[in-house]
């Protein structure tokens, strides 16, 4: 179609109509012959024709389209790109000031935009306490490299699903909203990765529904997606995020309806119904207790109180419940609202985040609610007093754990754990006791201890240790706990390490772990969590990417190997627990 018009335009114009004189006579005694019918279609068809030239021209902005297979089309059309938003501070400008000015972005200022469409509160702050060094350090460029191998896997096989399955080339569902995709946004505004974003956001903007007839889990959902919309939300200045945001906070929010407050684990967004886990009557203390900085942020961030009420009212009232020197049971019922008696007391799996958002919501709200210092002071001392031990023969110092109520203590640590030292050296640095500090550094090092003492140097899921003096070695790995699930926890530690002492000895540790990971779970097609640290022959990769991988553990060594302390300023942001970074407020 196009080539047959194309030659016509070429007999008739050049030739025919701006030929000699002679020619130019013979085509009027031509024209003058034709009916007025011919002649009416030859105008409607050289009408036509123009029309379409002028269609396909290049440049033309009503025919352009974000084309996310040719990384050019989405550098070159700015002006393009700009029609199509009409947010002016949109995230092509952003990149663009990266490209250009290549150093320190100056602080806008609060950006108040007008609305979400309408409503008077939006705040947005746009690269506030973000920055983009350039060029990169050897290291960094690395963890880049990783970062976009992940990424080419997930893009070909798993696009738009909640995880990669590398080895079998497919994906994982697990409440089917894009979870690697969403969870992996900020991390690539972050690494300056242009094209990738604009791509996920594409997908955000237009392939992301919430009215999903299916159950999720009320704390992941907060982490990783509301977490993750609100975190790009901030950093870029779109509000098509937010928007998102708050479609999923709305769908969250029937959780909270309960006799206590004290919110449902489960939902299902369609309908809204919620109800607690199928394998028990009570909600998980730390998934209850680590949705506080998200929900605050969305009010915040819409000026819609509603999300916040909800949060701080179960926040206060786990503050009210007596607690075993500041450390609370792992679960916690919704309809009585009280902890399950004789319930484990951990900082691993279901209690280790309630710790972490006491101190990182009383950073949240500029540190005026005492009540979250308090608890979190206590909290601390409570570690110190009943879960740290040490072991035979060397002497390290590990958290345990306490079952049947706080009777009996077990010499376990959940891999989870290692987010302690982060969290601990964090509040030392925002006025906390002077003896956090020293947990902190002890507990990090025998965190680096159960990588450094495994074949792999990868860590196991769980640790045990020697207590007793029952052989000489100090820690040793059950068969079922020897899996490695990309986790971040110890790197997230190092990095906060890093950011307070500038020690770089914090930085080798992380890339002498980098190595183990491209060396034990990098495949073709991106990589996968593995079954087993313990042997370098047979590491029974488990075929699953999951998404904390790309949204944590990258981003933290990202942060870890920058030199510039500010790309990410603790001073300005507090990050959530899944690696969102979320805006500090004054109160
Ligand atoms: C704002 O507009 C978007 C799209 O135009 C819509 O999906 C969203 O629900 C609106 N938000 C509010 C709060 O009205
Ligand atoms: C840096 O940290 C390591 C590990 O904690 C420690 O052994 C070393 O003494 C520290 N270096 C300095 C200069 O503080």
């Amino acid at each position: 179609m196009d080539a047959s018009i194309s030659d016509h335009v070429a007999l008739l114009l050049p030739s025919d109509v701006y030929g000699d004189s002679k020619k130019t006579r013979s085509f009027w005694r031509w024209w003058n012959q034709l009916s007025r019918f011919q002649r009416s279609l030859i105008y409607m068809f050289v009408i036509a024709v123009l029309f379409t030239i002028l269609y396909f021209l290049p440049g033309n902005s009503e025919n352009v389209v974000v084309d996310v297979e040719k990384p050019e089309a989405n550098t070159i059309k700015k002006d393009v790109l700009s029609n199509i938003r009409n947010d002016p501070r949109d995230v092509e400008n952003d990149f663009n000031e990266i490209e250009n000015e290549n150093q320190v972005l100056e602080e806008p200022g609060d950006v108040q935009i007008d609305d979400i469409n309408n409503s008077k509160h939006v705040l947005a702050r746009p690269n506030i306490g973000v920055q983009f060094p350039e060029p990169l350090g050897e290291r960094q460029e690395a963890v880049v490299e990783a970062f976009k191998h992940a990424w080419k896997g997930y893009k070909r096989f798993a696009w738009g699903h909640d995880h990669l399955k590398p080895i079998s080339e497919t994906y994982h569902d697990w409440f089917g909203l894009g979870l690697t995709l969403v969870d992996s946004l900020d991390t690539m505004y972050l690494m300056g990765l242009k094209k990738e974003f604009l791509e996920a956001k594409d997908w955000v903007e237009n392939h992301l529904h919430f009215d999903k007839n299916r159950d999720v889990n009320l704390f992941e959902v907060t982490i990783r997606v509301l977490g993750g919309l609100l975190s790009i939300f901030h950093l870029s200045g779109d509000k098509m995020f937010l928007n998102k945001a708050l479609d999923l906070g709305d769908r969250l929010l029937p959780c909270f309806e309960t006799p206590s407050g004290i919110p449902y684990s489960d939902i299902n967004l369609f309908s809204s119904k919620a109800h607690a886990p199928k394998w028990s009557p009570d909600s998980s203390t730390s998934e209850v207790t680590t949705i506080q900085l998200e929900f605050k942020d969305l009010s915040r961030s819409t000026g819609i109180p509603k999300y916040e009420e909800a949060v701080s009212k179960v926040a206060h009232h786990v503050h009210t419940l007596e607690k075993k020197d500041g450390l609370v049971p792992i679960f916690i019922n919704a309809n009585s609202g009280q902890f399950r008696m004789h319930s484990t007391i951990t900082l691993g799996a279901r209690g280790d985040s309630y710790y972490e958002y006491l101190l990182k919501q009383w950073i949240q709200t500029g540190k005026t609610v005492d009540y979250l210092k308090d608890d979190y002071i206590e909290g601390i001392s409570g570690v110190q007093k009943h879960l740290a031990e040490r072991t035979v023969p060397n002497s390290y110092l590990f958290i345990g754990e306490l079952l049947v109520g706080g009777k009996d203590f077990k010499p376990k640590m959940d891999h989870l754990t290692c987010y302690l030292p982060g969290t601990l050296v964090l509040g030392v640095h925002h006025g906390m006791p002077d003896s956090h500090m020293k947990l902190a550094e002890e507990l990090l090092a025998t965190c680096y201890q159960t990588y450094v003492q495994q074949p792999t140097f990868l860590a196991p899921e769980i640790t045990y240790f020697n207590i007793h003096g029952e052989n000489s070695n100090d820690m040793y790995v059950k068969t079922n706990d020897a899996h490695n699930l990309l986790r971040p926890e110890f790197i997230e530690s190092l990095w906060y390490m890093y950011q307070i002492t500038k020690n770089t000895t914090y930085q080798e540790w992380g890339w002498n772990i980098f190595q183990a990971f491209e060396k034990y779970t990098k495949v073709v097609n991106g990589y996968t969590s593995i079954g087993n640290v313990r042997n370098t022959a047979n590491v029974r990769p488990k075929d699953l990417m999951e998404s904390f991988f790309l949204s944590e553990t990258l981003k933290y060594l990202y942060l870890l190997f920058s030199n510039n302390p500010k790309l990410l300023d603790i001073d300005k942001y507090v990050v959530n627990s899944e690696a969102h970074p979320l805006p500090i407020y004054s109160s």
